[in-house]
């Protein structure tokens, strides 16, 4: 079975068998038989560099429902195979509040507390309010809350202590219905609604802005196939950051506590020489380094051949390394 049509980065590669399950009853049954998976939900987060000799479990499982609200909140259900921005619209023309800084991110609402996937200053886990995921193993059913997910940047329990134990099946998110928390402070959203003259944004409008900057240096997957950001932003110590800045005093930064920085992955690549660069199909985005791209025939191979000389030549810059954010197969 081809996942080509899987994986947002385009790569061919080829599955033993692959079922798509559009419930718990039918995902339980296939568990029940078949240990040995492979789970796939958006295929947004992933870099295959070989064939998978597993069963392929696709997470199809459709639907949005309001569970719960009061004068103030709303608790919106959604199941893991809807689309993550569809999802996200359909909260902002019902005027719920919460996720609109997290338009157009590619992949499924099932896949999003896993790296508790965030932009523009919002992450997922600022409005999660709970999942339900079965256990491969007892294909039982069990609710996380917020501090059972453990989240942290690009991180959660589904990446580290319970990695392939578990499936989410739906999430469940806690909406304003007024007095939205409109925050635009981040990234270049302020000067995008500038622009439009816009000063009191709605919801839809801080969207439209989100779109439009990601547009502008983001790759469509749909045109060039990629991962999003390949590479996670290193958080360094300021002591060393102090050192980098001696030679480089306009590196961009973000303060992560007294003691740390975070510095702009993208940044670091793009001083060492490898923006826009292309080997064979395999490349590197020329409006976002952070963003590898496969030109149409590249390898998982080659692309993390790229990825591996990209991180070396910066350890051998900067002294730091720089670690995939995506998942490597
Ligand atoms: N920069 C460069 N050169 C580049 C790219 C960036 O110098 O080629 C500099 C920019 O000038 C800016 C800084 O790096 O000063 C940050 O760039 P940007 O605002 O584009 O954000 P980012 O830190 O590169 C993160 C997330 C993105 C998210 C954006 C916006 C990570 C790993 N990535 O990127 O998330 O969309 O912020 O909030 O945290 C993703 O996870 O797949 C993703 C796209």
């Amino acid at each position: 079975f081809q996942l080509k049509e899987y994986n947002t980065f385009g790569i061919s590669a080829q599955a033993k068998e692959f079922v798509a399950v559009s419930n718990t009853t039918e995902l339980a049954s296939v568990l029940e038989s078949n240990r040995d998976i492979f789970v796939l939900g958006g295929g947004s987060n992933m870099l295959l560099t070989k064939d998978i000799e597993k069963l392929v479990v696709h997470i199809n499982f459709k639907g949005i429902e309001i569970v719960k609200d009061d004068e103030n909140f709303v608790w919106v259900k959604a199941q893991a195979g809807e689309n993550w921005h569809e999802f996200v619209l359909y909260c902002i023309e019902h005027n719920f509040g919460g996720i609109e800084n997290l338009s157009l991110i590619p992949g499924n609402v099932g896949t999003t507390p896993i790296q508790n996937i965030g932009a523009y200053g919002v992450e997922i886990k600022d409005t999660f309010d709970n999942c339900t995921a079965i256990e491969i193993a007892s294909q039982e059913l069990k609710s996380f809350d917020k501090t059972t997910c453990n989240f942290g940047y690009r991180e959660s329990v589904f990446k580290n202590e319970l990695k392939n134990q578990y499936i989410i099946t739906d999430v469940t998110f806690k909406l304003t219905k007024k007095n939205h928390k409109i925050n635009t402070s981040y990234g270049a959203i302020d000067a995008e609604l500038e622009k439009e003259n816009i000063t009191n944004p709605t919801l839809k409008q801080v969207s439209d802005a989100v779109i439009a900057i990601r547009q502008s240096k983001l790759p469509n997957p749909k045109e060039l196939g990629n991962s999003g950001s390949f590479f996670k932003n290193p958080i360094i110590l300021k002591t060393d950051y102090d050192k980098i800045k001696q030679n480089h005093p306009e590196i961009p930064h973000y303060v992560v506590s007294e003691t740390q920085v975070k510095v702009p992955a993208g940044w670091l690549i793009e001083q060492a020489g490898f923006k826009g660069k292309r080997f064979g199909d395999a490349g590197i985005h020329k409006n976002q380094a952070l963003v590898l791209v496969n030109y149409g025939n590249a390898t998982g191979q080659e692309i993390l051949a790229v990825s591996k000389d990209i991180q070396q030549t910066i350890f051998e810059k900067f002294g730091i390394h720089i670690e995939a954010e995506v998942n490597v197969i």
